[in-house]
C-alpha cells in the first residue's frame, strides 16, 4: 500500500556556512525525496526557542537555541513513500560519531550539536513542523 508521507528538513548553520545545501539536497533527490517547498532563513532566538520547545527541560535547550538562530538555515518538505522514517534513517544518529556510513550525519556532521540535518520524528511533529514554517 502507498504511504506517500512529507517531512521537514532542516540543514543546519553548520552545513550551510560550508556551502553544503546543494550536495545536501542532491543527496535528497537521489533517494527519491522530493523537494515540495524550500526556503532559506535565519530563525530569531525566540523562533529557535518556539520550534525546539520539546526540548525545554534538556540542558542543551539553551545552546540548542543559539545555535539553530546563529545563522541561516534551509527548510524543506520533503515527500517520499514512508518520508519520516526514510529521513531519519538517511540522516543516521544524532551524534554523528554513532551514525552510520551513508548516512548525511556520519559525512558532514562535526558533533553531536552541530549535526548538519534535523528532520521530523513523527508524523505528528512532521505536521506541526511543516505548519510552523510554511503556513501563512
Ligand atoms: O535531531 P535529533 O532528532 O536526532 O535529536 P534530538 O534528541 O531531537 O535533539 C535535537 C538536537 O539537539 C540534536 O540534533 C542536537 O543538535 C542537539 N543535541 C545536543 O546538542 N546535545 C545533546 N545531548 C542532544 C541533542
Ligand atoms: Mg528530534
Amino acid at each position: 500500500m502507498s504511504n506517500l508521507e512529507q517531512t521537514l528538513s532542516i540543514i543546519k548553520p553548520d552545513a550551510v556556512k560550508r556551502n553544503l545545501e546543494n550536495e545536501i539536497k542532491e543527496i535528497f533527490r537521489n533517494k527519491d525525496f522530493n523537494i515540495v517547498n524550500e526556503k532559506k532563513i535565519q530563525l530569531s532566538k525566540l523562533e529557535a526557542e518556539e520550534f525546539y520547545k520539546v526540548h525545554e527541560t534538556k540542558p542543551f535547550y539553551d545552546d540548542l537555541c543559539a545555535y539553530l538562530s546563529s545563522g541561516p538555515i534551509v527548510v524543506m518538505v520533503l515527500e517520499k513513500e514512508n518520508a519520516i522514517v526514510a529521513n531519519r534513517e538517511l540522516m543516521g544518529a544524532t551524534n554523528p560519531k554513532d551514525a552510520k556510513d551513508g548516512t548525511i550525519r556520519k559525512k558532514y556532521g562535526i558533533s553531536i550539536d552541530k549535526n548538519s540535518v534535523h528532520g521530523s520524528d513523527s508524523i505528528e511533529n512532521a505536521k506541526i513542523e511543516i505548519d510552523f514554517f510554511f503556513k501563512n
